[in-house]
């Protein structure tokens, strides 16, 4: 009876902040490690494939200055710079892109229950321009998705099941943090977000969606629309922090 008492509190409930697949980067990580994931070595965190033909260090950087300084996650150490200029170009798109995808580790599942996608998001020194549409954070099939630039103008919008749902003015310098709750069993997402090192708080609820995810299609990157002139949006920066995915209940704090 004792034992069973005693037991109760370690049950392995899935509750706040379990965390299913961590995209932070240690203070030991470098670009170089990007480089070492592939095909025939799908190592953990990152799958690395979609960008153009330069060396991955003109696409990506990994520093303490790119991340929320006002993190208090365990671990996370260094936030990450994307770039996007005109080499971008993947495969002989026309569109830009600079992307990162998770790569879990053995049976993970990403896409059942309730699922909790957290990043923050900045830009360092000046907002990218507005003129062409950027996809953001996306899913494969686009069900959730930020959008920035074209029709949103200089906003930084969310969608869900194609349609806007909420918006909020990029400034550079400042730390947008955002939480995609999923549940991938009802079909639905809502949004949680909040800047710098504030709280998060709900701000769209249970959008219908077809939520669905391999596990290894959520986009943690930049996708641009140049549109028939690749490069024709120039240099532009986006730093990320807090990447990463959990079960349960969403953690509020930064
Ligand atoms: C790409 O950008 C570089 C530097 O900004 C510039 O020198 C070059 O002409 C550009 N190339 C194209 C094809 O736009
Ligand atoms: C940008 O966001 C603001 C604040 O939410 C909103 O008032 C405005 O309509 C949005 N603009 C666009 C183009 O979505
Ligand atoms: C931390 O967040 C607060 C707002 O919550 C903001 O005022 C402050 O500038 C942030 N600190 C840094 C170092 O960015």
């Amino acid at each position: 009876m004792k034992s069973i008492l005693l037991s109760l509190p370690l049950l392995p409930l899935v509750s706040a902040g379990t965390v299913l697949w961590s995209g932070l980067f240690n203070e030991d990580f470098t670009v170089a490690d990007f480089d070492t994931w592939s095909w025939s070595n799908q190592i953990p965190p990152y799958q690395w494939y979609i960008h153009g033909t330069a060396p991955t260090a003109s696409y990506l950087a990994v520093s303490a200055d790119s991340k929320n300084p006002n993190s208090t996650l365990a671990g996370d150490a260094q936030g990450l710079r994307l770039t996007l200029d005109n080499t971008s170009s993947w495969n002989g798109q026309t569109m830009m892109r600079t992307e990162l995808i998770p790569q879990i580790e053995g049976d993970v599942d990403l896409g059942s229950g309730v699922v909790n996608y957290h990043f923050s998001l900045g830009v360092p020194d000046e907002i990218p321009g507005a003129e062409l549409e950027h996809q953001i954070a996306f899913f494969e099939s686009h069900f959730t998705e930020l959008k920035y630039g074209g029709s949103d103008s200089t906003n930084l919008t969310f969608y869900a099941g194609g349609a806007a749902h909420y918006s909020i003015p990029l400034t550079a310098g400042v730390w947008y943090n955002f939480a995609y709750n999923i549940d991938f069993d009802a079909g639905s997402v809502s949004l949680y977000t909040s800047t710098g090192g504030d709280d998060l708080e709900q701000v769209v609820e249970g959008v219908s969606v077809d939520a669905q995810t391999n596990s290894a299609d959520w986009h943690v990157g930049v996708l641009r629309l140049d549109n028939a002139t690749p490069g024709v949006g120039g240099v532009e920066e986006w730093d990320w922090s807090g990447v990463r995915v959990e079960g349960g209940d969403v953690t509020l704090g930064v």
